[in-house]
């Protein structure tokens, strides 16, 4: 996966969606062609006092005056590889109230980290603006959508997200910068287990065995190792419209040529802006 000529087309096609094909999904082509086809229509319907931006993502819920109403629609909204990920949608609406991390062993009502640890469908928004400094990973579990819109959301200064072995998450809008590693503790993935952790990498967001992921609209910058990591097995994933500055390791896509099963990885990288002060993996 982290062969150069892999690289070079990335970095030669920065602003068109870019796929990696192969398996698992039968015909990667005809998901590439329905992204142009998206684009495309984005493009035709772009006009004088129309909502359109000409990105099909943003204007699939954008242009609902009443967004706020049916954030849920936001999960029909993406394309390529990681189109179906359907993170909360039909679960409750789940308000983060409390910004602080203080049990990661058994997290408290109210805060980030006892939303994502349930096994229901949920989509987590914020009563209020809030900087949160985790102290350990967030370890997610599946079926849920961490939705940013409406409040100024800081995931930072401590280690950030954690999507191991897990499916359809959505990651919307959030602020996700200055993330250090952790571990060495236990730390709680669900509500019937915790484990312990050894000392993570500090990415971002950091994708491990996961499938099923749409990360967009985040900002992301300055982490202690990758912003955006997809290793061991991790595919279905597309990474649309993120802003990434200040950074060494950007995005990192299979972490070694020998992990066979990373051939199959299928991501997406559309409509992202790798801006000032990074230095490579862009992606790799
Ligand atoms: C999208 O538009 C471009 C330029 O007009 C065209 O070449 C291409 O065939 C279109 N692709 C699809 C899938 O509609």
């Amino acid at each position: 996966m982290a062969s150069s000529s892999l690289s070079l087309f990335f970095l030669f096609s920065l602003l068109s969606p870019i796929l990696i094909a192969s398996s698992p999904v039968q015909d990667p082509e005809l998901v590439v062609q329905e992204v142009h086809r998206s684009i495309n229509e984005s493009r035709r319907n772009l006009g004088y006092l129309s909502c359109g931006s000409g990105n099909p993502i943003d204007d699939c819920w954008r242009c609902d005056a009443n967004w706020e109403k049916n954030r849920q629609s936001l999960a029909d909204c993406a394309i390529g590889f990681g189109k179906n990920a359907i993170g909360g949608k039909n679960g409750k609406i789940y308000v983060v109230t409390d910004s602080s991390d203080d049990d990661v062993v058994n997290p408290k009502p109210g805060t980030l980290r006892y939303a994502v640890i349930q096994d229901e469908p949920l989509w987590i928004i914020f009563a209020r603006d809030m900087v949160i400094k985790l102290k350990e990973e967030l370890i997610m579990n599946s079926f849920k959508t961490i939705d940013g819109r409406g409040a100024s959301v800081h995931i930072a200064g401590g280690p950030c997200i954690t999507i191991q072995y897990v499916t359809n998450i959505i990651i919307h809008g959030l602020n996700i910068h200055d993330c250090k590693q952790g571990g060495n503790t236990n730390v709680r993935d669900s509500p019937s287990h915790y484990g312990f952790r050894t000392i993570s990498d500090g990415d971002g967001v950091s994708i491990f065995g996961g499938s099923h992921i749409w990360v967009d609209h985040c900002s992301l910058s300055n982490c202690h190792d990758g912003l955006i990591d997809a290793i061991h097995g991790s595919t279905a994933i597309t990474i649309s419209n993120n802003y990434m500055t200040h950074h060494d390791k950007v995005m990192l896509l299979g972490h070694s040529d020998s992990y066979t099963q990373d051939k199959n990885m299928q991501v997406t990288i559309a409509f992202n802006h790798f801006g000032e002060g990074l230095v490579q993996r862009m992606p790799r």
